[in-house]
């Protein structure tokens, strides 16, 4: 019976909302992040969700301390069942003004701590025969303007997943890869950007979203279960999908009127 599952940036937002969906099937959870007191409160909202585990602080850019989350998954749970690399951070501004500092910390982040997550727990899915759950972005596919440091990030999350799905599948680990359009939660807290207004503009998206982060947990849930790969949980998400994959000019043209309009409201 698979019923172990390690999820990091577990104390805030849809990593929180991951843990307590499986925490309501009576999961163990092995809840990681930066911000402690979020992980506390997490675990004490999956006890009363009718899950249990335990928390450890483990920041995704340093493999040793994921290396080290492993090794207590090991010890206080006996295995993982599933990985779920979600962690992560916001950024934004034109790639004229990004600096390659900011370059540096947003792939070190969402792309590397997705790496180095799925390298330091693959032994113990190639164990139990488990499943990586990427967490990446509709930005992966999209590619908005004014945000290309998380775009390329995120594309290389569901780069990887891709590569894992088909180097894994004889090894019979599951790999799934989620990409949500904005919803609300604590990422902008997180923000790291040059560019006026930018910020604010995002903010907004991110307020408009018609769907929760628990709606997305929920989605993502019942999407595993029928083993779907690509996981697109906003319906207008699945939409632009569609239109890019069949005419991706049209994609093009639409995002080059967006970044007009994103340049001329940073400017005011
Ligand atoms: N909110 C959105 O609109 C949106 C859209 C698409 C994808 N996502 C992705 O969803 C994931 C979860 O983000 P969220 O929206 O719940 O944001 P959030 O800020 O509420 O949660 C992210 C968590 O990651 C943790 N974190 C940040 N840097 C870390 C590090 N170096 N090591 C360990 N933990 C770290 C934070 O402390 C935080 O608890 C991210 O990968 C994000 O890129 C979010």
């Amino acid at each position: 019976m698979q019923n172990r599952m390690m999820v990091t940036g577990a104390g805030s937002g849809l990593g929180r909302e991951i843990a307590l969906r499986w925490a309501r099937e009576g999961w163990q959870l092995a809840l990681s992040d930066v911000n402690e007191a979020g992980l506390a409160e997490t675990l004490k909202m999956v006890r009363e969700a009718g899950g249990d585990g335990f928390v450890q602080r483990c920041d995704v850019r340093d493999y040793s301390q994921l290396m080290g989350l492993a090794q207590a998954c090991e010890t206080k749970l006996g295995g993982i069942d599933v990985v779920v690399n979600n962690a992560g951070v916001a950024s934004g501004g034109f790639f004229e003004e990004l600096s390659l500092e900011d370059w540096d910390w947003q792939i070190a982040i969402n792309l590397m701590g997705v790496v180095k997550g799925c390298k330091a727990f693959l032994p113990l899915v190639q164990k139990s025969h488990g499943k990586i759950i990427n967490i990446a972005s509709m930005a992966a596919l999209m590619q908005a303007p004014g945000m290309s440091n998380y775009n390329v990030a995120k594309a290389g999350v569901v780069a990887l997943s891709e590569s894992l799905l088909v180097e894994l599948k004889q090894q019979e680990v599951g790999v799934h890869v989620v990409c949500p359009s904005f919803f609300q939660t604590n990422l902008m807290d997180s923000y790291r950007g040059p560019t006026p207004n930018m910020k604010a503009q995002i903010s907004k998206l991110l307020e408009a979203s018609p769907i929760t982060a628990a709606d997305i947990a929920d989605y993502i849930y019942r999407q595993v279960a029928e083993g779907v790969f690509m996981i697109l949980p906003h319906e207008e998400g699945r939409m632009a999908w569609k239109i890019k994959q069949q005419n991706p000019q049209a994609i093009y043209d639409e995002m080059a009127t967006l970044a007009e309009k994103k340049r001329n409201k940073s400017k005011t």
